[in-house]
């Protein structure tokens, strides 16, 4: 798995933060199209090429970077001698969904259990890039804040353009929680609107689902969360003892005998003892998503 390789231009504001130095966990916070992204790649860089052990924690179920979409997952990082940068090994949790509404407590456990990870792997700095879910009324702010009271980042890095952030950054400051750094958006962001989020979103699916082949499940053998209802197309995740998504599946076929027949590019089913079912259905031609409506 490769971060994308999409040249970033550096606009003086980053090249005086002197990232190099940054050590243990970093979140970076912002609404969405603000360059959070972009920058938690550079400072990825500029960490990996002064020899800190890195881990990129993709934090967004919707346009993911190392994704797939509906999961959060972690990269242990390497730098390739062409400057890309490449996953030396990922953990993923399954979100089950693109949004985070609705999924607020799972994101929590997941963002708990990826930073971890990354300190059982040795990582010496962790970058968390964060949805742009930050809307106070729907619950974004209270789960940002939720986040950093938890696992208490090094520092939050915050992309705002005016002050839509500060009921939440100026508490961090006056409290001295946490260290805050506040940037302007990246003026190179090119925005995606809703359609070329869900166009981004198949393309990722479908590139995750490339080399996917038809697996059974003998239901019986393994647990199923939630029990009930499975549908034609939805997508789920194999996961083992320790609740990580080893990858995911598309479900095809439920034969009366609790047989599941599924697409996935799951090479081995030997650590799966949970299939968790999402809450969206992804088509195996187009690799479009839609909502299940419960
Ligand atoms: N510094 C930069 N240099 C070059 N391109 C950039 C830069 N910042 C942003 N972009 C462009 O803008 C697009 C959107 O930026 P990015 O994905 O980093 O924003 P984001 O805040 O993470 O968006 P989202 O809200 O979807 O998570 C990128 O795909 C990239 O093409
Ligand atoms: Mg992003």
């Amino acid at each position: 798995m490769q971060l994308p390789a999409t040249p970033i231009e550096v606009p003086p504001s980053w090249a005086s933060l002197h990232v190099s130095q940054w050590r243990g966990l970093m979140m970076l916070i912002g609404g969405v199209d603000m360059g959070k992204s972009t920058l938690a790649r550079y400072i990825c860089q500029e960490l990996l090429q002064a020899g800190v052990r890195t881990a990129y924690l993709d934090g967004d179920p919707g346009q993911s970077t190392i994704g797939p979409p509906a999961t959060m997952s972690l990269g242990l990082l390497e730098l390739a001698q062409d400057g890309t940068l490449h996953c030396e090994a990922v953990w993923r949790i399954f979100i089950g969904s693109v949004s985070p509404r609705g999924h607020m407590l799972q994101m929590l456990v997941g963002a708990s259990k990826l930073v971890r990870a990354a300190r059982r792997a040795g990582a010496e700095a962790v970058i968390y890039d964060t949805t742009g879910f930050v809307d106070r009324a729907g619950g974004g702010l209270n789960l940002k804040w939720a986040k950093i009271n938890l696992l208490r980042p090094a520092l939050v890095v915050a992309l705002q353009r005016q002050d839509e952030l500060e009921s939440l950054l100026t508490p961090l400051r006056h409290s001295r929680r946490v260290p805050v750094i506040t940037l302007e958006p990246s003026p190179y962001v090119q925005p995606r609107d809703i359609d070329a989020r869900r166009s981004h979103r198949a393309w990722l699916f479908g590139r995750y689902f490339s080399q996917a082949q038809e697996l059974t499940l003998d239901a019986g053998r393994l647990a199923v969360f939630p029990p009930m209802p499975f549908t034609y197309n939805q997508l789920l995740a194999l996961e083992d003892r320790a609740g990580f998504a080893q990858g995911l599946g598309i479900l095809r076929q439920v034969q009366p005998a609790g047989t599941l027949t599924i697409l996935s590019p799951v090479a081995s089913l030997e650590d799966v003892t949970l299939v968790h079912l999402g809450e969206i259905c992804v088509d195996p031609r187009t690799f479009e998503d839609r909502r299940i409506p419960y």
